[in-house]
């Protein structure tokens, strides 16, 4: 009896398991474990024995339930130990090599974009590059038949949408004026950057390439907030004061007035850099961009009243500007995904684009 129990309590204190310590409990404590044998033998002993065995069998269950639980909470301490130990961080690992991911040009010059045009108060709208021919054409002003479409190179699909409407790439980001106009009324003040997509290709020209759309739809808006926003942004963006621009009167059926913009640009060392005057001898001009005030017969597609709200629109090319901020001179090795060409211009992660640190990340 005696050494059952010196045996027990050492097995308990060497459990070596949460596991093992349970069967012992059991082979001790369980309906026909030896302690509980000892204990249901009270019954059958006279009351003089009773009076002698019971306070010892009593002690020797005491003994065996405090030997089980110190040790339970000795192993749930060395499982915890064993957990924290596996799950320490060594904060003196040297960092890692140079990250290799980088940021494409178009995504950096994006983010720039919506930087800039947040702090006049601009947001960010989007449209489906997968448009229908209603949005993409005929609410801009140009219905079918109209010799702009054919002037678009579009890409259509072979099947019409549900409501007979003719499915296609989007041609230009302008469609997110109507959606715009339609799904938050006005006054409105979005840019709309993204891809658009035309059947051409060469050194300038690839069949997929990113705008961004400008749209201001406002009260008593005119030309002159038209220049001013321009100005503004691209003295922001090329991060220079003497940035100028030419306005000469264009076409687009979507506005009305249109306006072609140019920029001034200098030649040094060869190189054409914008700012300058552009008349200036060893000057010139570079066309920019295409904008106007918005045409009424648009706002009314817009489902606006056009005597109550006028606007103005323009459209830029995205990877233009990127080529004439950053010094890239090749189109097509935008969309090579040429790892090398990434690690040359591509910018830091890290190096997000803010007003107040320079939105001209140096790459
Ligand atoms: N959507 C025109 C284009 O793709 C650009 C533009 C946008 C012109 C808005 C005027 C106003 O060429």
């Amino acid at each position: 009896m005696e050494q059952e129990q010196v045996n027990s309590i050492a097995q308990i204190e060497a459990a070596p398991t949460l596991e093992a310590l349970e069967e012992m409990r059991v082979k001790a404590l369980g309906k026909s474990g030896w302690v509980t044998a000892q204990l249901k033998s009270l019954g059958g002993m006279s009351d003089e024995e009773r009076k002698a065995q019971g306070p010892i069998i009593h002690a020797i269950r005491t003994t065996v339930t405090t030997a089980i639980e110190n040790r339970k909470a000795a192993l749930e301490d060395a499982a915890l130990e064993a957990k924290l130990a596996a799950e320490t961080i060594d904060l003196s690992l040297p960092a890692p090599e140079q990250p290799r991911g980088t940021i494409h040009p178009v995504s950096q010059v994006m983010d720039e974009l919506a930087e800039i045009f947040a702090d006049m108060g601009f947001s960010v709208a989007t449209g489906p590059e997968i448009e229908d021919d209603w949005h993409n054409f005929t609410a801009l002003n140009m219905p079918e038949s109209h010799p702009a479409r054919a002037m678009h190179d579009t890409f259509y699909f072979p099947d019409k949408d549900a409501e007979g409407r003719d499915m296609l790439l989007r041609t230009h980001t302008s469609p997110v004026q109507i959606r715009s106009m339609i799904s938050q009324g006005a006054p409105l003040r979005i840019i709309a950057p993204g891809r658009v997509y035309r059947s051409d290709s060469d050194a300038t020209h690839t069949p997929m390439f990113h705008q961004v759309e400008g749209l201001v739809i406002d009260k008593g808006i005119h030309l002159g907030h038209l220049k001013w926003t321009l100005e503004t942004f691209l003295k922001a963006f090329f991060e220079r004061e003497d940035i100028v621009l030419r306005l000469r009167p264009s076409y687009f059926p979507f506005t009305e007035p249109s306006v072609e913009v140019d920029v001034g640009f200098k030649l040094e060392g060869g190189r054409r850099v914008l700012g300058g005057s552009g008349d200036a001898p060893g000057h010139g001009w570079m066309e920019l961009l295409g904008s106007g005030m918005v045409n009424r017969k648009v706002i009314e597609y817009g489902g606006l009243d056009p005597d109550e709200w006028q606007g103005f629109a323009f459209g830029v090319g995205v990877d233009r500007l990127a080529m004439l901020k950053y010094g890239m001179d090749d189109l097509r090795a935008f969309f090579d995904g040429d790892v090398r060409w990434l690690q040359h211009y591509g910018f830091s992660p890290l190096d997000v684009p803010t007003l107040s640190a320079g939105v001209g990340a140096v790459a």
